[in-house]
């Protein structure tokens, strides 16, 4: 043996090192689940959007996702934000995927990597870039050879990137599955044979990259073997593969809905969220992710729709903020420790139902002499008294009861015993903010008869504002009317008519502003009108379109036309209209704002003079500049930019999104009850109607540098006040719960909170919702003060809900209720945010 042996043995033991740090993880699937190294599993997952938050947020987000019981994060991939300009990508900062990836990696944790490229998500043109729109003779999501080159060459690198680092898992990394297209069964029809043709396509391109994990596609009924096609919805119970060999797999659900400019706040329980997972996993499901486990926000002007807001928040179980929004995330941890818990009887057993009507059914798995059985009450409004196997049960309305010994009811989605959090926003500590102001200079040109410098289009018609690759939000139309002596147009009540697409749109004639006009949700096209005078001789008139994101579904969503598509002035001469069209005049375009051009915002750009005094409120196109103190301690920072009108605001260079504080959610629609049971509909259970839509906005911690020099910047495309603007944190206020007999009563306040009072404790029959409870009709009388000795002064309690712990009631229920009020209270610190 001698030297060579021990070279030989040396050399073994590394090539055994290196194959134990990469070994592949064998993922496949059969008609009952998603395998992993053979064996069937339940995997619970969620989705989180990279860029809707921070590199810095990741790491805690992806742990609380964890604790929450998630096994696997799912997220798409946003083509437009990596390539900017063709061939120039950008993987910077919180596009880092690769990291985010690995992120998931270092928590244990499963990835699902939804490439698309096509991703919908309420983000900014479903996620392809606006210059490919033009390209010319491209067509998206159909059998067109110019789409379909690039769709690959990105498709391709984000493939190569992530075998590059060695991210899948058949290399022994985290991603389990993959997704082409996506939801194009919904709309495939449109497309006819190109689109059934480009379906084969999408799955041969998947296929020929040898990933060595299942492919997946959702809403794609005739999604070719061996892709999986997927449901997404509010409910996925009913809903079947495409073939016997293929798993149940829901790839939305649904956890609330997106926020509109102009619509009210939308909540979905969490016992209707759990109810519509219990109802999955009774009827065979395997896989089940939450949309969106963390909604986050859409910074800068990545928000699609059009109008949909700067914040994603979702109602996810995470808040935007990324802290617990409870009782939802509590409510359904338990319920994935619960479905864990049995997660062989599941994946491996046989079922049988037994319908005893009125939508009432029970689910009995079995496997290797074990049975899990699930009761399911789909009834909207009438609660079950049924006699399962000798025993009796009431199964409230719109709720499955999981029983793990076919005996128990250890989990039902309608009995919440996770607290509920109140969360509040804090400005106790904000101050006037000192500002500075300065005109938008394309506005100052225009007044001063120098509108056109910097024009980069010049054509004899309106164009789409797709034209211009959206780079900016805004799109500038010039065009001037000469006047001659006598011109009929000259007449008094002359008038300016513009046909615009959407979606705002500010109307200048001779340098001064003629009026505005705004798009609402989901009706785009409108008419301004209103009188102006022109003079003899050059008059020009200057249109600014802005866009609010564009479009992100629907079948040719990409071709949607947007901006200016007529103009007219129209004179009255002896009661019958005169016309002039303008729409065919030589127009000059210019994108965006001089302010965005030269990037003011940015803390490098110290050029420009900005006005220290006579601050100008309430005036179109200004921009405004101060600086702000970083609030102390580690609570969430917002701005409350109550006073604003529309615009966009940086913090230290960072886009923290559009805002459009003026634009108030309807006064109607909104519910002061919320009924949980029924069929949910994103307008079902709304808030706040008649306030600003999205008042607070996020600026996250690492965004803020320590100590006076955070610079904010906003642009006031509308005209607004902001002496208004304050900086505030966002922390928990209250926290109460109401538990059940034979469950454990958890309370927490934020890490660095303590519960500060307990305002009302009582168990036994309590009445009323969280933050109002009242005494019932009886209560064990020691309740308050052990609660107090449990909880007061702590970060969190636990405590056991029954009579040896608290007390006999005498109330004689079947299961008696602690109710608890709380107050949280952030300790007094000094602690600075870390960045
Ligand atoms: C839009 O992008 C295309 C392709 O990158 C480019 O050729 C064109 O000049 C751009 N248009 C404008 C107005 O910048």
């Amino acid at each position: 043996m001698g030297k060579m042996g021990s070279i030989t043995t040396l050399l073994l033991l590394c090539l055994a090192l290196i194959s134990i740090a990469i070994e592949a993880i064998d993922v496949s699937y059969d008609g009952r689940a998603i395998t992993i190294d053979g064996k069937r599993k339940i995997l619970f997952s969620g989705s989180i959007h990279y860029p809707r938050s921070t590199a810095e947020m990741w790491p805690s987000l992806i742990e609380k996702s964890k604790e929450g019981g998630l096994d696997v994060i799912e997220t798409y991939v946003f083509w437009n934000v990596h390539e900017p300009h063709p061939g120039q990508y950008d993987f910077s900062g919180n596009l880092d995927l690769v990291r985010f990836i690995k992120t998931i990696q270092n928590q244990g944790l499963h990835a699902v990597l939804r490439i698309g490229p096509y991703v919908c998500a309420e983000w900014n043109y479903g996620g392809f870039p606006v210059w490919l729109h033009n390209i010319p003779n491209i067509e998206f999501r159909t059998n067109n050879a110019i789409f379909e080159d690039e769709m690959k060459k990105f498709t391709t690198l984000i493939v190569d990137m992530m075998r590059h680092e060695k991210l899948f898992a058949s290399q022994g990394g985290p991603i389990i599955l993959a997704q082409i297209e996506n939801e194009y069964g919904n709309i495939m029809g449109s497309y006819g044979q190109n689109g059934k043709e480009y379906v084969q396509w999408c799955a041969q391109l998947a296929q020929s990259y040898q990933i060595g994990v299942p492919w997946i596609m959702c809403q794609q009924s005739d999604a070719p073997d061996p892709l999986i096609n997927t449901c997404n919805g509010f409910y996925c119970d009913q809903w079947h593969p495409n073939s016997n060999n293929k798993p149940k797999m829901w790839t939305e659900d649904w956890t609330g809905w997106f926020m509109h400019w102009g619509g009210p706040t939308p909540h979905r329980t969490a016992e209707d969220v759990a109810f519509a997972v219990g109802r999955f996993f009774q009827y065979g499901g395997t896989f089940q992710n939450y949309y969106m486990y963390h909604g986050g926000t859409n910074f800068g002007r990545t928000s699609g729709g059009p109008y949909i807001t700067t914040s994603y928040d979702y109602d996810a179980p995470l808040n935007e903020y990324g802290d617990l929004n409870q009782p939802k995330w509590g409510h359904l941890k338990r319920l994935h420790e619960v479905l864990k818990s049995v997660e062989t009887t599941l994946t491996m057993g046989s079922s049988r139902n037994i319908d005893y009507g009125n939508q009432m059914t029970a689910t009995i798995f079995s496997y290797a002499g074990q049975s899990v059985c699930f009761l399911g009450n789909a009834h909207p409004s009438m609660d079950a008294n049924i006699n399962f196997q000798n025993t009796q049960y009431t199964i409230p309305a719109w709720s499955v009861s999981i029983l793990p010994d076919c005996y128990t009811e250890v989990y039902n989605t309608a009995k919440v015993n996770a607290q509920t959090s109140i969360m509040t926003i804090n400005n106790e500590n904000s101050y006037a903010l000192d500002w500075q102001w300065m005109p938008e200079t394309h506005l100052e040109q225009m007044k001063d008869g120098k509108v056109l410098g910097s024009v980069a289009i010049t054509a004899p018609r309106l164009l789409d504002q797709k034209v211009a690759n959206d780079t900016s939000d805004y799109l500038w139309y010039i065009t001037s009317v000469d006047v001659k002596q006598g011109d009929p147009i000259l007449s008094h009540d002359l008038k300016i008519r513009v046909n615009t697409k959407g979606h705002v749109l500010h109307v200048f004639v001779n340098g001064a502003h003629i009026g505005s006009q705004y798009a609402t949700y989901g009706k785009y096209t409108f008419t301004f009108e209103a009188d102006i005078k022109l003079k003899l001789g050059k008059n020009e008139i200057s249109l600014v379109s802005g866009t609010v994101g564009l479009p992100n579904y629907g079948a040719y969503f990409d071709n949607i036309h947007v901006g200016v598509t007529g103009v007219q002035l129209v004179s009255q001469n002896d009661g019958s209209e005169v016309t002039k069209d303008i729409s065919t005049n030589v127009w000059h375009y210019k994108v965006g704002m001089h302010g965005e051009n030269v990037k003011l915002y940015s803390p490098s750009r110290s050029t420009e003079e900005w006005f220290t005094n006579g601050l100008q409120a309430h005036k179109i196109f200004m921009w405004y500049k101060t600086t702000f103190r970083t609030p102390v301690g580690t609570d969430s920072v917002v701005l409350d930019l109550k006073g604003l009108g529309k615009g966009q605001a940086w913090v230290n260079g960072n886009n923290i999104g559009r805002y459009w504080v003026s634009y108030l959610a309807g006064e109607d629609g909104c519910s002061s009850t919320c009924d949980y049971r029924g069929t949910y509909r994103s307008n079902k259970c709304t808030t706040n109607c008649g306030n600003p839509t999205q008042r607070w906005y996020h600026v996250p911690d690492s965004f803020l540098r320590d100590g006076l020099d955070n610079t904010l910047v906003v642009f006031e495309e509308q005209g607004g006040n902001p002496f208004q603007v304050k900086i505030a944190t966002v922390t928990i206020a209250k926290a109460c719960a109401k538990a059940y007999e034979g469950h454990e009563l958890e309370l927490a306040c934020k890490e660095n909170q303590v519960i500060s009072e307990i305002k009302f404790a009582s168990f036994g029959v309590p009445e009323g919702e969280c933050g109002s409870f009242k005494k019932g009709h009886c209560e064990s009388s020691d309740t308050l003060s052990i609660v107090k000795r449990l909880c007061l002064g702590k970060q969190q309690c636990s405590i056991h809900v029954n009579e040896k712990m608290l007390g006999p009631t005498g109330c004689r229920v079947p299961e008696n209720r602690l109710a608890i009020d709380a107050l949280c209270q952030t300790t007094v610190s000094n602690e600075r945010r870390k960045y």
